[in-house]
């Protein structure tokens, strides 16, 4: 069989892992050819292949992005799209598509499925946001990043006695936040999920340093959004897929905490940092075994399926069930996270 294989959206460490995996067992066990599309839905869209064998995937395990490139396209951005998506599969005799992505790529996936496209989903994205699988890979390795970058921001905190701020990424969800929040003790944990009051993060910070403390940490996710009225934001541009641009509403609260409080405030906007180098084992362990996975449900032509970590098992769950509705944080955990609040 040709299988087909593209990633879309935002790059994710582990996703040359799904790749490897894909290859290893699809050409080494199954006989199958498996060809890579480059950056995406337009890769297949204009043709832009790759062979992919077991030999040109050697030593992929370890290395972050992805050597297929990616690229936010949507096919069902223009009214021919999905029609040439199948144009294309159709030229090059591919009989089986797996696409490696979050929300907008598999959305795209499932719309394919429906029209009769034979698909299988690999979940990805550091945001792990994607609904139907506990986790995606490429989130371990971002809250590992940013909590490297908050126990940093400890130690000059300390130092001089400053108000470090340090924002995550993280557009819908606070996932990243909470979790690199909690794991590197954070005073104050900003997610989308919770619209904040910036004069109760002010008053937390200020109860906390007459209590002794002379620094504090703010996680703050970029999504994050202030209580209506209580704080002016600008928006950026918009994507294929009509998400803003973001990234730098921590400069807008360093202004606040800075002018309510009067203590030294600083931002550090962590961004793409997160997104790149290399996968942690835990993320190179998920991403081989959705790999192994998606292509063992095209040699099973169980098609329509997104390969899901529920629990410690992989499983196999309907497309559908992973777009629509976003996986956001569980907010008892940012409960527990206020315990150590102010
Ligand atoms: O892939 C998800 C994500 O990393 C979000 O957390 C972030 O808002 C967005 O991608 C950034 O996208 P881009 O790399 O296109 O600027």
């Amino acid at each position: 069989m040709r299988v087909g294989m593209l990633n879309g959206g935002g790059d994710c460490p582990g996703l040359n892992a799904v790749i490897r995996a894909v290859v290893r067992k699809g050409e080494g066990r199954y006989g199958h050819n498996i060809v890579g599309y480059r950056a995406g839905w337009r890769g297949l869209m204009e043709g832009d292949s790759v062979d992919l064998t077991v030999e040109s995937t050697h030593g992929l395990l370890h290395r972050g992005g992805t050597i297929l490139g990616t690229s936010r396209t949507n096919p069902y951005k223009s009214d021919d799209g999905p029609a040439k998506v199948r144009e294309a599969l159709e030229r090059d005799h591919i009989e089986a598509l797996i696409a490696v992505g979050g929300e907008d790529t598999l959305g795209v996936a499932e719309k394919l499925s429906a029209g009769g496209v034979k698909v299988v989903g690999v979940p990805k994205t550091i945001d792990n946001d994607l609904s139907a699988t506990d986790y995606t890979f490429g989130f371990h390795t971002a809250v590992q990043i940013a909590t490297d970058a908050i126990d940093r921001l400890h130690t000059t905190a300390e130092s001089h006695d400053r108000v470090m701020i340090c924002e995550v990424m993280g557009r819908h969800a606070g996932w990243i936040a909470l979790y690199s929040g909690m794991a590197g003790g954070a005073d104050v944990i900003l997610v989308p999920e919770e619209p904040f009051d910036i004069e109760e993060v002010c008053r937390r910070i200020v109860h906390r340093h007459r209590r002794g403390a002379r620094f504090s940490i703010v996680v703050v996710a970029e999504g994050a959004v202030p209580v209506e009225g209580s704080m002016s934001v600008t928006s950026g541009d918009v994507d294929e897929f009509g998400h803003v641009r973001l990234g730098g509403i921590s400069n807008r609260i360093m202004e606040e905490i800075a002018q309510r409080t009067g203590y030294d405030t600083r931002v550090t906007i962590l961004g793409h940092v997160l997104r790149g180098g290399t996968p942690t084992a835990y993320d190179r362990v998920i991403a081989t075994r959705c790999g192994l996975e998606a292509i063992d449900a095209v040699h099973e032509r169980d098609f329509g399926k997104m390969v899901a970590l529920h629990g410690l098992k992989i499983v196999r769950v309907p497309l559908s069930d992973a777009v629509g509705t976003l996986k956001t944080i569980d907010m008892a955990v940012l409960d527990q996270a206020a315990v150590f609040s102010g």
